[in-house]
């Protein structure tokens, strides 16, 4: 059986970089769970639909074509977790934009668009060893995890997270206290939704990685998956 790694936490708290380190050191797979719902949303906006109707978003998600890059090793595009296709047409860079952002949960809560991008997440843990991060991995997409990591952060780091991750991207700046409110805005409608919201599963080992350096988080989670 192939293993499988689930690294969830709420925005910004530094979920991407550590997975993305953590799946070149235990060779496997890296994956953004997150960038596929981006990618919807950036789609609902694109169409001008309301981010509110279900009817629409649901008939959209069911056939919209989504490729996700299952490496994130491009270093072309370090800046970007993964690089990320939608109909064809390369998204990477505009699902990162604040228009994107501030609607994501919306969009995100739906059960359609989750059923659907479930599915295909599940797939990507059949032929091969992954590590795969987001906010239900370990609750929902891969329950069957050989290892499950909670990853949190305060939320004045993940803010500053959050701005050097738009300047890497060059994303138009946003001060710190309004990156503050979106993120803590984002969370609470993650871990409020109907549909498997952001909740640390019950044999996830927490991390709080406030003053830790990325380094040092990697080898815990390396460590913690070679025990
Ligand atoms: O990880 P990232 O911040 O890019 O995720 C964007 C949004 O996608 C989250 O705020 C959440 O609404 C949604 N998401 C989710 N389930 C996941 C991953 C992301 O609902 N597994």
């Amino acid at each position: 059986r192939q293993p499988i790694v689930a690294i969830d936490g709420p925005a910004g708290a530094g979920k991407s970089t550590v997975a993305r380190q953590v799946a070149q050191r235990l060779n496997l797979l890296y994956l953004d769970s997150g960038a596929m719902y981006r990618a919807v949303t950036w789609l609902v906006l694109e169409r001008g639909i309301d981010v509110q109707d279900e009817v629409a978003i649901a008939e959209l998600v069911q056939d919209c074509e989504i490729r996700l890059e299952a490496s994130g090793n491009d270093s072309a595009f370090a800046a970007y977790p993964s690089r990320i296709w939608l109909n064809g047409q390369e998204v990477t860079q505009a699902i990162r934009s604040t228009a994107v952002t501030a609607a994501v949960s919306a969009v995100s809560a739906q059960p359609t668009v989750r059923e659907v991008l479930l599915r295909q997440q599940q797939q990507y843990g059949i032929t091969g060893g992954v590590v795969m991060e987001g906010r239900d991995i370990g609750t929902q997409v891969f329950p069957q995890a050989e290892l499950k990591v909670f990853l949190t952060a305060s939320v004045g780091e993940r803010a500053r997270r959050r701005q050097r991750d738009l300047a890497a991207q060059e994303q138009p700046a946003v001060s710190l206290s309004d990156l503050e409110q979106a993120i803590d805005d984002r969370d609470r409608k993650d871990s409020s939704r109907r549909v498997s919201p952001l909740r640390q599963a019950d044999d996830a080992i927490a991390l709080n990685t406030d003053g830790l350096a990325i380094e040092d988080v990697v080898n815990k989670i390396v460590q913690l998956f070679e025990s």
